[in-house]
């Protein structure tokens, strides 16, 4: 179980540099804010799914809530908005609190390996830059699939390595940090959603938008480093920006993608 956001100081850390969002952005300039990329990450994840105001969707792994509240408001679509880390929960509920999106969002705590919803219940299932952290991930989609109903779509966006790419010293790194001995690349994630029983619409590589968004969180680092360490413990900070530097050169070399797939459930 990855309880990392459940640390205070690396809560705080998160907050402090990814602010709201803690996924990737989709850049079409360089100079665009990591805001504006994250806000249009969203917006393109969601432009193929038909989703309206009777839809019911499930977000996994919702982090601070930021994709729910987006959905909801735009599509005024109900949105049960899970995750493990009660750290974070707690966050998005008070971010939630007196938005337009109140009332359609419930945000609860569940483990996506083992969903507490019945079968055939949801439009939709989200999980954006979740499924990284999941050392079982084919039971992450079985259940994805369990709890859609027919017709219904998946929508997944993952930080996805390139195994082929790395050397054997960056493969242990990576594999440490996530907790596991096997490394899945984009290929392994299509055939583990077409396991799962789900047919897959849409595929899109944005690897490039990987390597920028790497770099814009590590020179925000930077540019904070001196508040940083007023407020957090300096082996939070050291080995936080160690890990952010590394993912920012392996993103930089073509190692490290952010991969996009729309998938539907017959
Ligand atoms: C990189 S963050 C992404 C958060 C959010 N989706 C976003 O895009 O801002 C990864 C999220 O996965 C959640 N997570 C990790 N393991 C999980 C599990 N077993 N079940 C549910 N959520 C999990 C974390 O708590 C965190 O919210």
């Amino acid at each position: 179980m990855d309880k990392h956001y459940d640390n205070a100081a690396v809560d705080r850390l998160y907050n402090r540099i990814w602010g709201e969002d803690i996924h990737y952005g989709v850049y079409l300039h360089e100079d665009d804010s990591i805001e504006l990329a994250t806000g249009r990450t969203k917006e393109v994840m969601a432009d193929p799914v038909p989703l309206g105001s009777e839809s019911l969707v499930l977000e996994v792994g919702c982090g601070y809530g930021s994709t729910a509240r987006y959905l909801a408001e735009r599509f005024g679509c109900r949105v049960v908005a899970s995750n493990i880390s009660e750290t974070q929960l707690e966050h998005a509920r008070e971010r939630t609190r007196g938005s337009a999106a109140e009332a359609l969002i419930t945000f609860e705590e569940a483990d996506y390996h083992e969903l507490p919803y019945d079968d055939n219940s949801f439009d939709c299932w989200w999980c954006q830059e979740a499924l990284v952290h999941s050392p079982d991930k084919p039971r992450v989609l079985a259940e994805a699939f369990r709890v859609l109903k027919p017709g219904g779509y998946a929508v997944v966006s993952d930080q996805i390595f390139r195994p082929d790419r790395l050397d054997p010293e960056e493969t242990r790194a990576v594999m440490a940090r996530y907790h596991t001995d096997r490394l899945s690349g984009p290929r392994d994630y299509a055939e583990m959603i077409r396991n799962a029983g789900f047919t897959l619409v849409e595929y899109r590589d944005w690897q490039e938008h990987a390597a920028t968004h790497r770099r814009k969180i590590l020179d925000r680092m930077k540019d904070l480093m001196p508040e940083l360490r007023e407020e957090i413990d300096p082996d939070t900070l050291e080995r936080n920006y160690r890990s952010w530097s590394d993912w920012a050169d392996l993103a930089r070399d073509g190692k490290l993608g952010f991969d996009y797939y729309l998938a539907r459930k017959p």
